[in-house]
């Protein structure tokens, strides 16, 4: 090509690009501030994500932009060795939104992977950290700690949250509705903000937590947080005898041997949903007050939770069942949202190349 032709040529991308800029800069895209979370997918999403962070993006939804993040790259982390986990669960994860109401026109659903601009700007933050900062992060290290991996972790696996803090930079995110497990990585996230704009300008925005009412949901066994690795866990398109196992099997106070023994609330599985799940808190108040005082027995506390369970999920998987006929249209749901995610982020991302230096081409 002769170099005026090609000058031209370039001339033109930058325009486009500047031209994409506009559009989609965040901060011009609209006036509502930006949201932006996101999940692993490694199974489909139960409960403690429900309580942890999908409720409150239900809400969000109405007064925000909001995006969620199916986190993939994030997911192949400490799932190297077997990327079908993780393939092979995006879409029921994307199928899981939309039975609980996400609802896609108020709320963009896209992939990790398929928008590049969130690996190159992770690039640029991992300059802006050290290992040892990495190695403190207490999510991280409770991880580590959960897979025995130790010094053998993967390197990506510790950086993931700097990966995280570019998915919620790219879109310029204010708000990031999380589980309390996340609030270091959104700690993490804010500094890399400031240093990012300390040392190249002011681009990137920090980011702030909303958090649940509820605190983290333990697994049915109730020793841990729910988590498909450990079985504990209800999903949230569990069928009809799915949840009623899964209510039977639940810790309660092993201590409470017949009805007529006061027993333990705290600590308590059946309690813990409950105050999770069971609006009227009074009616909650007032089963602990028996529990406690003895008379009620597990198996009638126990039909108490199953029956709300039961009312709650019904339509969550009736909507997913009728989602699943059509799978053509949850894939063009999320194509078009990860278009039109990427286009946002690859608005920051030029804004960050330029700060850097980077924009060699587009003077
Ligand atoms: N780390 C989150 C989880 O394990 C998933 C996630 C990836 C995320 N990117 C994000 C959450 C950005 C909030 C914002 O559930």
């Amino acid at each position: 090509m002769p170099p005026d032709v090609a000058a031209a040529a370039h001339g033109i991308h930058c325009n486009f690009v500047r031209e994409i800029i506009m559009q989609h800069c965040p901060s011009t895209v609209s006036e509502k501030p930006i949201v932006l979370t996101g999940d692993r997918p490694t199974g489909p999403l139960h409960l403690g994500h429900y309580v942890g962070s999908l409720r409150t993006r239900l809400r969000l939804q109405e007064d925000y932009r909001q995006f969620v993040l199916i986190a993939d790259l994030q997911a192949l982390t400490d799932n190297a060795e077997n990327p079908s986990k993780v393939t092979g669960n995006v879409l029921a994860v994307a199928m899981d939104y939309l039975a609980v109401g996400i609802d896609p026109t108020k709320t963009t659903i896209c992939i990790q992977s398929q928008i590049p601009e969130l690996a190159e700007l992770s690039m640029y933050l991992l300059n802006l950290v050290t290992v040892a900062r990495l190695e403190r992060n207490p999510t991280v290290k409770e991880e580590i700690h959960q897979r025995g991996f130790e010094r053998t972790i993967p390197a990506g696996f510790l950086i993931y949250p700097v990966s995280q803090a570019a998915d919620i930079t790219a879109f310029k995110a204010r708000y990031v509705p999380v589980g309390e497990d996340q609030l270091p990585m959104i700690e993490q996230t804010n500094e890399l903000v400031r240093s990012f704009n300390r040392s190249y300008g002011d681009v990137l925005v920090e980011a702030e937590a909303i958090l649940s009412r509820v605190g983290r949901l333990p697994g049915i066994d109730g020793k841990t947080k729910m988590s498909k690795s450990l079985g504990n866990t209800i999903p949230l398109s569990a069928e009809p005898d799915e949840i009623h196992r899964a209510v039977e099997r639940m810790y309660t106070d092993p201590g409470h041997v017949r009805v007529s023994d006061p027993g333990k609330v705290e600590g308590n599985v059946v309690f813990t949903y409950l105050e999770a799940f069971e609006e009227d808190t009074l009616l909650v108040d007032e089963l602990k007050t028996h529990y406690r005082r003895g008379g009620l027995g597990d198996r009638a506390l126990k039909q108490m939770l199953e029956a709300r369970l039961q009312e709650m999920l019904a339509p969550i998987r009736a909507y997913r069942h009728q989602l699943a006929q059509n799978p053509g249209q949850i894939i063009d749901i999320v194509r078009e949202g990860t278009e039109v995610a990427r286009q946002i982020a690859a608005g920051t991302l030029a804004e960050v190349r330029r700060a850097l230096g980077l924009n060699y081409f587009c003077r």
